[in-house]
């Protein structure tokens, strides 16, 4: 459950736990984790197995690493199963020296890895640039290499460059082309390797090891950052390919991903040099999948992100060798901003003609705006509106409406504080203001225009017999105050005399009374201006509809700010 969860986000469904399969892509959860069985099994691809299989598959590991990782995250030593460098550098060195053993394979005339590359059109220079290398066909060129040198075959094994299964070791590369993973200060750190014959998996990445892990690394960023940071904008793609593709076509503002979804420090790692970021993913639904995913967690650390959808190749690296770089960055400079790019997505899943499909994707839209700042989603609204021909008034509804139990904690819904039915006598809101129009003439002059909030009957009658007491000019009299009043109004007032008391501080209850009756006048507004609108005609009122949804946001706003 806990290594699983990791990986995939899990909900409760019943006695187990539901998410969507890492195995295959898929938008509807068909993958399942039974606690009490400890097994997973996916509907759609009939993915199954326990723990160690899922760790196996899920990080691309074999039985013994997937051994090593579990033990480690539980904390338990495996003593030899796992060596704990006490010296980082040897092992960039070990890295730097297995990158060079890979070069010198790929060097040699007529190597595989390097007709491969040439055949997908990398250039001499470029190849160079970014160290690509070629892993030979043996299993053990390495090994034997790096133990003929005098390296502990441990250190190897940590760094997973050599694998070991049955007490036997061998190299974990074999017949793939080896991109090099190099840190911002030039360590290497890990590999990608990319299978020449059509071996599984296709792209076959170092594990996670002391000195290397894929959460705070992006690929290409120790050639390209100085581009990244002058340009103050980043193009991050997928691939390695994608990266060496972009870069020899001349846009080298850029790096990948390492073939895991996007991490917050990654997205912390590219703002370190530039504010936004043009994110341009394969074009296949896996890769908008995690394009989408991606722009959340960049949108998320701050940075302006903006979504490239590559027309009819299917990823940059296709794009730039077809199109070349003009028109790559033709297409990038009208990459959709975050939100227009997320609120698409979500129109598409639906049927916009379909009546209960519109309510669907109402409904989905606006747990996205909700996501958003206030301005940013007044503006969407509109848009949607506009484009989907649903009134601004239904989706501004929805957006106000309070979402019970979805997404974030809709903002508490505005307490209405008695603006209707109230009783006949005053309450204590009214009792303050008729004690303080009772203190001074100059309190009363002050309530005045705020007479409104005399909402109970009785309180109606005490500030209209105050109002015309002061009418005879000069200060209030008590005794003829009293005189006005019925018995019932004389109980009335006495309790406010005997019961309101203000200790020195009448400024202080007047400006909070005085706060008090306009929240409630707000609130009051907000509830009008709703049903206006829910009775509106949305073509015959359009323009009305159009001013008063601006109005309902401006007095939104403006409780909101009161709480
Ligand atoms: N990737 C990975 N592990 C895999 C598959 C993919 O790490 N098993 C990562 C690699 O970084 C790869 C990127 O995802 O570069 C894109 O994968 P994919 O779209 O499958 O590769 P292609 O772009 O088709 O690869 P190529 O261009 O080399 O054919
Ligand atoms: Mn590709």
């Amino acid at each position: 459950m806990d290594v699983i969860g990791q990986a995939v986000q899990l909900k409760k469904a019943g006695g187990s736990y539901k998410g969507l399969c890492p195995f295959h892509n898929e938008k509807t959860p068909s993958f399942v984790v039974s606690e009490s069985k400890q097994m997973f099994y996916c509907f759609g691809c009939n993915a199954a197995g326990d723990v160690f299989e899922f760790v196996q598959r899920y990080y691309n590991l074999d039985f013994p690493e997937a051994m090593e990782k579990l033990a480690l995250q539980c904390g338990v030593d495996t003593k030899d199963a796992y060596y704990k460098p006490s010296d980082k550098d040897e092992l960039y060195e070990i890295n730097r020296m297995a990158a060079r053993f890979f070069y010198s394979s790929f060097s040699r005339p007529g190597n595989p890895g390097a007709e491969y590359m040439r055949e997908r059109g990398v250039e001499q220079i470029i190849l160079k640039k970014f160290g690509v290398g070629y892993a030979d066909s043996e299993w053990d060129s390495l090994l034997k290499h790096f133990v003929g040198a005098g390296i502990d075959v441990k250190l190897l094994t940590s760094l997973g460059l050599v694998s070991e299964s049955k007490g036997k070791h061998y190299d974990k590369f074999r017949d793939r082309v080896m991109f090099p993973i190099i840190n911002a200060s030039g360590k290497v750190i890990g590999f990608g390797g990319r299978a020449l014959s059509g071996a599984e998996p296709k792209y076959l990445n170092s594990p996670e090891s002391a000195v290397f892990l894929k959460k705070n690394n992006l690929f290409g960023l120790n050639l390209t950052k100085r581009d990244i940071s002058k340009e103050n904008r980043a193009v991050l793609v997928e691939g390695y390919m994608d990266v060496i593709s972009l870069y020899q076509h001349g846009v080298r503002n850029t790096c990948a991903s390492l073939g895991t979804a996007l991490t917050e420090n990654q997205a912390k790692l590219i703002k370190r040099y530039a504010a936004s970021v043009v994110l341009s993913y394969d074009s296949d639904a896996a890769g908008q999948e995690a394009a989408s995913r991606g722009a959340d967690i960049l949108y998320g650390e701050g940075v302006k992100v903006r979504v490239l959808s590559i027309p009819s190749e299917k990823d940059p690296d296709e794009f730039i060798k077809r199109n070349g770089k003009q028109e790559f960055l033709n297409i990038a400079d009208k990459a959709l901003p975050y939100a227009a790019y997320k609120l698409g997505a979500i129109r598409k899943r639906h049927d916009i003609s379909d009546v209960e499909d519109r309510v669907d994707f109402i409904k989905e839209a606006v747990r996205f705006l909700k996501t958003l700042s206030p301005v940013e989603a007044e503006t969407y609204i509109k848009i949607i509106a506009a484009d989907t021909k649903i009134s601004e008034t239904a989706i501004t509804l929805e957006f106000n409406g309070n979402n019970a139990g979805r997404g974030k904690p809709a903002r508490d819904q505005a307490k209405p504080e008695q603006t209707e039915e109230k009783g006949g006598e005053p309450d204590i809101l009214e009792k303050n203001l008729i004690r303080l129009s009772i203190i001074s003439r100059d309190y009363y002059d002050r309530i005045k225009p705020f007479e409104h909030a005399f909402a109970s009957r009785r309180g109606r009658e005490l500030f209209k017999c105050v109002e015309d007491n002061y009418s005879h000019g000069g200060e209030l009299d008590l005794k003829s105050l009293k005189d006005s009043l019925d018995e019932e109004g004389v109980k009335a007032l006495d309790e406010v005399l005997e019961n309101v008391v203000f200790a020195g501080k009448e400024e202080q209850v007047f400006i909070d009374c005085i706060k008090k009756v306009e929240y409630i006048d707000l609130v009051s507004r907000e509830k009008d201006i709703v049903l206006k609108l829910s009775l509106a005609d949305e073509v015959e009122n359009a323009e009305q509809i159009g001013a008063l949804t601006r109005e309902l946001m401006d007095v939104q706003r403006e409780i909101q700010m009161r709480k």
